[in-house]
């Protein structure tokens, strides 16, 4: 039985007295902590990492990254590396997310090499695939995450595999309220476990989480994660204000 995981992308909101303010109201919020067999992360802009691990401790909230370089150091001025996430304490960093794809020009190779980095370094993958709209409209999804899978995948043991987590993403639910359907949200995560055990076992594919991500809100988000499939979310807008996410993430 895979655990749920349900993980906040804050993407470049809050200064670090804001993330601090959000910890704050959301342990409030949080009855139990631990007790619901779920996984829950906050995936922050790096300046707050730090501060946040303070404030997380003895929570049980993983804390995340959105992004790492796919070496332990050298000369890339402006990048952050696994390295230093791990010295952190970083649990799990998402790689490959559509908004790094698009604006930062971030290819199937470079989400490769970084999950590579990212397994030995200890931390969990969360790799994002998703088609755009035009895709969709053709009816190329399949084949696009197919792809993105393939190329991302590529060389990771079943065991690497099986320990990370995938995130379904269609690039024209983000952001924009327009939510997939659950059956259009369970149907590509099937897909993505069905990719996963061809491309690296069926054991891989048993273990992987796989997360819808797009527009998911307090009130779809316990039909969208009751679908087969889908292993949790991967949360946006919604994952800033405490009282939503605590909704979503279910206590
Ligand atoms: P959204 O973002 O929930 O705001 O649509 C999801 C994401 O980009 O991870």
């Amino acid at each position: 039985m895979r655990k749920k995981f349900i993980a906040g992308n804050w993407k470049m909101y809050k200064t670090t007295a804001e993330a601090l303010r959000f910890a704050e109201a959301f342990k409030a919020l949080r009855a139990d902590p631990g007790a619901d067999g779920r996984d829950v992360a906050i995936c922050a802009p790096f300046t707050q990492l730090a501060a946040l691990k303070g404030a997380l401790a003895g929570t049980g909230v993983l804390l995340g990254a959105q992004n790492a370089h796919f070496s332990d150091e050298g000369a890339y001025t402006g990048e952050i590396s696994p390295a230093m996430l791990a010295e952190i304490g970083v649990d799990c960093v998402i790689v490959g997310h559509s908004e790094r794809r698009e604006y930062f020009g971030e290819t199937d190779a470079d989400t490769n090499r970084k999950l590579h980095k990212l397994l030995e370094r200890g931390m969990v993958p969360i790799l994002c695939v998703g088609e755009s709209l035009e895709i969709r409209e053709r009816g190329g999804q399949g084949q696009a995450v197919e792809r993105q899978l393939a190329e991302g995948l590529k060389g990771l043991s079943p065991a690497q595999a099986g320990g990370m987590v995938i995130a379904y993403e269609p690039i024209w639910a983000i952001g924009t309220g327009r939510t997939a359907t659950p059956e259009q949200a369970g149907e590509m995560c099937g897909f993505i476990r069905r990719a996963v055990a061809a491309l690296c076992g069926v054991d891989a594919a048993e273990g992987v989480r796989v997360l819808y991500g797009g527009s998911v809100k307090p009130g779809n988000a316990a039909e969208i994660m009751g679908m087969p499939d889908i292993d949790g979310a991967l949360v946006g807008g919604a994952s800033l204000v405490p009282e939503d996410f605590a909704r979503i993430v279910g206590f």
